[in-house]
């Protein structure tokens, strides 16, 4: 059973059952800066789990992309992966536990039929904090699993948040037994020898839990996350996900043209090209911080590992495709942006390449310079010219480091980065500042006239259109945006007719004061967030367009004569470039 047959029959069999099928969220979170990617499936639903109604009913069903990048350094061994999606059923303040289990250990044993005594499973043992699930064992015999292939262990194992706070409560998690030999006499669900490996996880969702500690939520819930990586690996009977089809045609194709053998390089070669490519799809950028910078290591690592195994940097276009072909029925999306994901991976990884190989020559001089003064630990000022000069994340430097005994100084890079950063901002401050210091007449026009352009490319080409940049002059405007094509002359000439629409219309140009997270809330345009104040000022043009701002711009649309393009460029990958004049 490959992995799309294994998320119809999940989808199907709890649409069956009762259960709304909603569509996966996009691996970057929208409204919640808190978090860089999602990473459990219950993370979109909190507000549901939490009382609010949910459109859908309380029944839910959905598979939802994921990435966790706290294990990015282990990818590489035969398990660890950092995308990969959870399928999972909930209930919110519907069904609980005896149901929960019955449907689990139905769909486990009739649809995907695994034979029974393949299942063991394990519950809560009870602490101060919540009693010993009893409810939960009794669904489980009650469902037919007998009293040795229960477990009980305390909340390491059997209990389930997402962080510090949050929602929570115990769970019940099924493991397969691969047959496997038991390592040791007392070999159990939760050793990690290979015997057994975990496939879904139930949770409880009953409490909250915050600084003082637990409390009861309003509603009981399930929430449940089965991997269908894993859950494919074991149906295609497959020791490792990386012989499965969702990866194995990578791997094949690493194998045809690598000139050096190294199957822990060919693993964090397929990997990180696979969620490199889900993350660009859902709108991530290589860059220097947050989640770009999570997609910037994960393709600069790949860059070195083909690299290791003395692969044709130039032969990454046809591992995208082999990658993108072997994961493109389950993401269909994937078929039409094909060319806008290669592209910013080329372009990231071409900017990487420039540097790798001298950087690499750099690496050796320091490290055979710490050797030499007989230290294990590479100063920190090397670590961070790396960085800098080379563009070498500091991650990277620690894993070539590891690899020749030495060790990186992480927090201490830390300190010096922050230190840097609040230098380089200072700088950009004083230059914004003069850049204001000038605004005439015309230039207060273009400004406007800016976000007429912002609103109406958003229009004509869809919201993955965001501002990446602006440069005004007396003479035009330059406005940088994110898009993947060149825009055709139809496009062009719909976006010019659409600003020059709002023009003629006279639209009021106005702008209120409000919190910084009020903005966010009402949905205004930003390009920099981080970089404004508590206090912002939104500007509103009609119901066309609102943006945070800090102005000056015309009182009305009106003012700002004839609107027309004159040049559209690419300015860098899946960035557009559009010159503009006001006649
Ligand atoms: N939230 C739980 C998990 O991520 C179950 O979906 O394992």
């Amino acid at each position: 059973m490959n992995a799309l047959e294994i998320r119809n029959k999940y989808l199907n069999y709890f649409k069956r059952k009762g259960h709304s099928i909603i569509p996966s969220a996009p691996l970057i979170p929208e409204n919640d800066p808190s978090v860089l990617f999602n990473t459990a499936g219950m993370q979109p639903l909190v507000p549901y789990l939490l009382g609010q109604k949910h459109p859908s009913g309380t029944r839910l069903a959905d598979y939802q992309k994921c990435v966790r990048t706290v294990d990015i350094d282990e990818v590489g061994d035969n398990r660890h992966l950092t995308y990969f999606e959870m399928l999972g059923n909930w209930s919110l303040g519907d069904y609980f536990k005896e149901e929960s289990i019955a449907m689990s250990y139905e769909f486990l044993t009739k649809e995907l039929e695994i034979p029974a005594e393949k299942i063991s499973v394990t519950c809560f043992a009870g602490d101060s904090d919540c009693s010993r699930d009893d409810e939960a064992y009794n669904a489980w015999k009650k469902a037919g699993i007998p009293d040795e292939r229960i477990y009980f262990y305390g909340k390491d194992d059997n209990w389930w948040i997402a962080g510090e706070e949050g929602p929570c409560g115990p769970d019940t998690e099924m493991f397969y037994d691969t047959g496997k030999e038991k390592c040791s006499p007392d070999c159990q669900p939760s050793c990690d020898c290979g015997k057994y490996v975990e496939i879904w996880n139930n949770v409880f969702m009953e409490f909250y839990k915050d600084k003082n500690g637990y409390s009861k939520l309003s509603q009981r819930n399930v929430d449940t996350g089965l991997g269908l990586e894993r859950m494919t690996m074991l149906l295609e009977g497959k020791e490792t996900p990386f012989e499965t089809e969702l990866f194995y045609p990578v791997m094949e194709k690493l194998i045809e043209l690598q000139k050096v053998d190294d199957i822990k390089s060919r693993r964090i070669v397929a990997e990180h090209l696979r969620s490199s490519i889900m993350i660009v799809n859902d709108g991530g950028r290589p860059s220097n911080v947050d989640r770009g910078y999570i997609l910037r290591r994960l393709i600069r690592r790949m860059t070195r590992h083909l690299n290791k195994l003395q692969i044709d940097l130039n032969k990454l276009d046809v591992f995208l495709d082999v990658s993108i072909d072997s994961i493109k029925e389950l993401y269909p999306e994937l078929v039409n942006n094909r060319e806008y994901i290669k592209n910013v991976i080329i372009e990231e990884k071409n900017k990487f390449v420039k540097t790798l190989e001298h950087g690499e020559k750099e690496f050796e001089k320091v490290a055979n310079k710490t050797k030499n003064s007989g230290n294990k630990v590479i100063d920190t000022q090397s670590v961070f010219n790396l960085y800098e000069t080379y563009g070498f994340p500091p991650e990277m430097t620690e894993e070539l480091a590891k690899e020749q005994g030495l060790e990186v100084d992480m927090s201490d890079f830390q300190k010096l980065f922050k230190e840097h950063q609040e230098k380089s901002r200072k700088g950009v401050e004083q230059k914004f500042k003069g850049g204001l210091a000038s605004t005439g007449e015309k230039e207060t026009k273009y400004h406007t006239a800016t976000h007429l352009l912002n609103a109406a490319l958003k229009r004509v080409l869809g919201d993955h259109v965001h501002q990446k940049g602006s440069n005004i002059t007396e003479e035009r405007m330059r406005f940088d945006f994110s898009h993947g094509a060149k825009m055709t002359d139809e496009e062009k000439k719909q976006v010019e007719d659409l600003v020059n629409e709002w023009i003629e219309q006279g639209l009021e140009v106005s702008f209120i004061e409000m919190s910084k997270d009020e903005a966010i809330k009402s949905g205004a345009e930003c390009m920099f967030i981080e970089k404004y104040p508590e206090r912002v000022t939104v500007y509103t043009i009609g119901d066309v367009s609102k943006e945070l701002c800090g102005g000056p711009h015309v009182k009305n649309t009106s003012e700002l004569g004839h609107f027309k393009i004159k040049k559209e460029e690419a300015s860098s990958a899946g960035v557009r470039r559009i010159k503009a004049i006001l006649e």
